[in-house]
C-alpha cells in the first residue's frame, strides 16, 4: 500500500530556501529494493552541489544519500536484509532527506550493533570516503607523512583518525584556530591554517623539506595550485571534491613542470559499485570503529524541516565533523 511520508523535495536550484519539506508517495519497494523507516540522515556536501545545481539531475527531485534507519518491507529478490534489520547506506539516489523511502539493497548493509543510528548515518558516505582514499586511492603503508585538507570537516575527521592509526602524520588544514584543536583531538599531527600561513612553505619545514607523496584535497579551486606544490616528485594529487568550487581550465603540463605528478578525481560510488564491494569497505570501517580507532565525532543536529539552515552552515564553514538531520 502507498504510503504517505514527510521529505524534503526542491523544484529548482537554488539557496538554501529551495528546499520544501513536503508530504511525497511511497510505495511498496521494488522486486529489487528495501524499505527503510529512517532514523537518521547525513548531511554531505555533496546535497549542496546537486541542490545549488553544480551537479544535475532532473527536477523536481529530493536530496540527501546517506541515512540509517529499520527494514520495513523488502522487496522480492533481495536476499541479505530482511524486516526489522538495523541498516545504513551512503550511496544512495537522491531522496534520503526523509522519514521513510525505498532504496536500492544492494547500496543497503546491516549496522552492528555497536554503532548507533546516528552514527550509522554519519559514516556510511563520509566513512566510507576515508576508507577508499587512504586504502585505495592511495594505499597509506605507515610511517608517511600526508597533507590533508579541511581536516576538521566531516571526511576530514575521520580520515585523520584513521591515518594516524596506520601509523600516517596527517598535516591538516582548517580556517580557525578551534578547528585546527579539533583536528589534532582526531589525530592530525600538525595543522596549517589555510586562510592565514603559506601552506606550502610550512609543508616543507614540516618534512624537512621532503614534502608528501600524497595530498587530499576536497576544497577544489581555492587550493588545486597549494596542492600541487606541496607534493614530492612524482606524487598523487587526490582532487576529490568542490567545497571552493571545483577545479577548471588545467593544463597538464603542469603536472610536468611541478615535479611529473599524477592526478585522480575519484569518486566513491566507482569504489563501491557492488554489493561485495561495499560489504567489504563498510566492514572495514565498522571494525575501526569498533576497535575504538575512529569516533564518530557528530557536531551538529538539525531537525530534517530545518535542511536549509543544514545547509548554510556547512556551506558557511560553521559545522565541524559530522551533521546530522534528525527524525521525529
Ligand atoms: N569524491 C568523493 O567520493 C567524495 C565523497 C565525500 C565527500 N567528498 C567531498 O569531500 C569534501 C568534504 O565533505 P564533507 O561533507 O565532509 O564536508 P566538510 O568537510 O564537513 O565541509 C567542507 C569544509 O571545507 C572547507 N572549505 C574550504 N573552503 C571552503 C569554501 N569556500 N566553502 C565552504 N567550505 C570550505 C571548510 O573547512 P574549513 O573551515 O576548515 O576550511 C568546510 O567545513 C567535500 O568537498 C565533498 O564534496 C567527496
Amino acid at each position: 500500500m502507498t504510503q504517505q511520508v514527510k521529505a524534503i523535495r526542491i523544484e529548482a536550484n537554488g539557496g538554501p530556501e529551495a528546499m520544501k519539506l513536503a508530504m511525497v508517495d511511497l510505495p511498496p519497494p521494488g522486486t529489487d529494493e528495501v524499505t527503510i523507516r529512517q532514523k537518521a540522515v547525513g548531511l554531505n556536501f555533496i546535497d549542496i552541489y546537486f541542490r545549488s545545481g553544480l551537479y544535475k539531475q532532473s527536477l523536481p527531485h529530493g536530496l540527501g544519500c546517506e541515512a540509517s534507519g529499520i527494514v520495513e518491507a523488502v522487496g522480492a529478490n533481495v536476499r541479505h536484509l530482511k524486516v526489522g534489520d538495523r541498516v545504513a547506506y551512503g550511496q544512495s539516489p537522491l531522496g534520503a532527506y526523509a522519514e521513510a523511502r525505498n532504496v536500492p539493497a544492494n547500496f543497503v548493509v546491516k549496522l552492528p550493533s555497536a554503532i548507533s543510528f546516528e552514527e550509522g548515518a554519519a559514516i556510511m558516505l563520509k566513512g566510507l570516503t576515508a576508507q577508499y582514499l587512504l586504502r585505495q586511492t592511495y594505499r597509506l603503508q605507515g610511517g608517511e607523512t600526508i597533507l590533508f585538507h579541511a581536516a576538521a570537516g566531516g571526511v576530514g575527521l575521520i580520515a585523520c583518525q584513521w591515518a594516524k592509526a596506520l601509523g600516517v602524520k596527517v598535516i591538516g588544514t582548517t580556517s580557525s584556530p578551534e578547528k585546527a584543536a579539533l583536528a589534532k583531538a582526531n589525530g592530525a599531527w600538525e595543522v596549517i591554517d589555510y586562510t592565514r600561513e603559506n601552506v606550502a612553505e610550512r609543508v616543507l619545514e614540516l618534512t624537512g623539506g621532503n614534502k608528501v607523496p600524497v595530498v587530499y584535497d576536497s576544497v577544489g579551486k581555492d587550493t588545486w595550485l597549494t596542492s600541487l606544490d606541496c607534493l614530492q616528485p612524482r606524487g598523487l594529487m587526490v582532487s576529490f571534491g568542490n567545497a571552493s568550487g571545483p577545479v577548471d581550465g588545467v593544463s597538464l603540463g603542469i603536472l610536468a613542470s611541478k615535479g611529473s605528478l599524477y592526478v585522480t578525481r575519484p569518486m566513491l560510488g566507482d569504489h563501491v559499485a557492488t554489493q561485495e564491494k561495499m560489504a567489504a569497505a563498510a566492514g572495514e570501517l565498522f571494525d575501526m570503529i569498533i576497535a575504538k580507532h575512529i569516533k564518530v565525532h557528530i557536531g551538529q543536529r538539525f531537525p530534517l524541516h530545518e535542511a536549509g539552515k543544514a545547509h548554510a552552515a556547512l556551506a558557511g564553514r560553521q559545522t565541524r565533523g559530522a551533521t546530522i538531520l534528525t527524525l521525529d
